[in-house]
Parts: structure tokens; sequence; C-alpha cells
């Protein structure tokens, strides 16, 4: 994983992101993962709680679900799990205090999407995600600072498709088995954006 980010700005809305990936011929994962953010205006200076997700995962005949630790490790950080379903890409915000099944996330993190893209190798989404820079779950206090300039991120991806994959807080999972990793995000200027509040304003919707 690159530490120094690659910018990028999504075509259809001119979000601006920077991200972290490994490329599909890397030999960590098969067919490649990326994940993005975008932050508040202020964020460099002052820690942001919220941020703007980009997420390309990879899968194999449409099935598979990919997460991102907004901590680093697995346990004691928000993990965020996503998948594809026919046309839709779904997500649960779960935490862990172990390497097993992580719980439902019991605090005031929400991910509202602004767009997603599935076809049969890869799924992509791009989500707000509200209060997710700050958690707690039974009294287990993290978070990540942006204004330090450097974020702490773990990924995962696998390929059997989660259970029950229409009910986000029912979902069953097997233990991920195509790569993971943590890696060290280093933010520059152009994660923060002053036209931040527009692009969270497009962030209307989840899939039923
Ligand atoms: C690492 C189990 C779900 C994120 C690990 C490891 C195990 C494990 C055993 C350590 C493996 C090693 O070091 O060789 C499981 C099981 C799961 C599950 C049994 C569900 C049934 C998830 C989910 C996420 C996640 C949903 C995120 C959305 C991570 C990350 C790592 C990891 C980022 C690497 C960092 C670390 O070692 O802490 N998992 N996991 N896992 N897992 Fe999971």
């Amino acid at each position: 994983q690159n530490n120094v980010p690659d910018t990028f700005t999504d075509a259809e809305t001119g979000i601006v992101f920077n991200s972290w990936g490994l490329s599909p011929e890397d030999p960590r994962t098969q067919g490649g993962f990326r994940f993005g953010v975008a932050l508040p205006e202020d964020a460099l200076t002052n820690d942001a709680t919220e941020f703007i997700g980009y997420l390309e995962c990879s899968s194999k005949d449409s099935q598979g679900w990919c997460g991102v630790s907004l901590g680093g490790p697995m346990p004691n950080s928000l993990l965020v799990t996503a998948w594809p379903h026919e046309d839709n890409v779904y997500t649960s915000l779960r935490f862990a205090t172990g390497y097993a099944m992580p719980d439902v996330y019991t605090g005031d993190a929400e991910i509202t999407q602004i767009s997603s893209t599935v076809n049969s190798t890869h799924f992509s989404l791009i989500f707000r995600c509200k209060n997710c820079l700050r958690w707690e779950q039974n009294g287990v206090p993290g978070g990540g600072s942006t204004s330090s300039g450097f974020l702490l991120f773990g990924w995962v991806q696998a390929f059997p498709s989660p259970g029950n994959p229409t009910c986000p807080d029912e979902i069953t999972l097997d233990q991920h088995n195509n790569g993971m990793g943590i890696w060290g995000a280093v933010l520059d200027e152009n994660a923060a954006n002053p036209s931040y509040s527009e692009w969270a304003a497009l962030a209307t919707h989840n899939p039923e």
C-alpha cells in the first residue's frame, strides 16, 4: 500500500479524494483494492469527525465483501463493511473486541451513500461517514486525528458473499480470505476541501 496519497477526482461528482490502494497485479490481494477519503475544509487543522469515503473492492462473479478498519487493527476500531448485492452496494458499521465476527456498532456513526457501481469483478461506493472518526463501544473509545495529517487504516477483502445480504444488521460472514493489512495513510493538502459540505449533501440514500 502506498503511504503518500494518490489524488483523484471522481468524474461524476467532482469529489477530490486522497487514496491508497493495491494494484490488480499486487500479490497481496486478487483484483486490487482502493480506499480514499475527502475531508471537511478545516480537517488538517481541526480534527474532523466525518469523511466522504471511496471504496473500490474486488469480487468474483459479483460475490464478496470488503472492509476498512478506521483505526488500523481489526479489534477496537470502527469497521466499515461493504458488499454488492444485485445492483446495490450495502454497508454495515461494525466493532470487534477480538478476531471473531464483529458486532453491530452501537454508536451514532452513520453511512449514507452518494453513488455506487457493481460489475462481476468489482464494486465501488462513495459514501458519507458521519461521526465515523471518533467512536466508542461498550466504554472503549477511539478515533483518528485528521489534524495530525496521518491516519492508520486496515483493509480486508473476501470472496464469499455475506449471508442475509439485504439486512446489514443481520449479515453473517466467514473470515476474510482475499488479503488484509494495515497501512499508514498520509494526508496531503488535497484531502481537505472547501466544497466538502456541498459534496456531503449529495449523500441522500441507502439501499432498501
Ligand atoms: C485480521 C478474523 C471480520 C478487518 C484478522 C485476523 C483474524 C480475523 C483471525 C488476524 C489474522 C492474522 O493476523 O493472520 C476475522 C473473522 C471475521 C472477521 C473470524 C468474521 C467472521 C472482519 C471484518 C473486518 C475485519 C468485518 C473489517 C470490516 C480485519 C483487519 C485485519 C484483520 C483490518 C488486519 C489487521 C489486524 O490484524 O488487526 N481478522 N475477521 N475483519 N481483520 Fe478480521
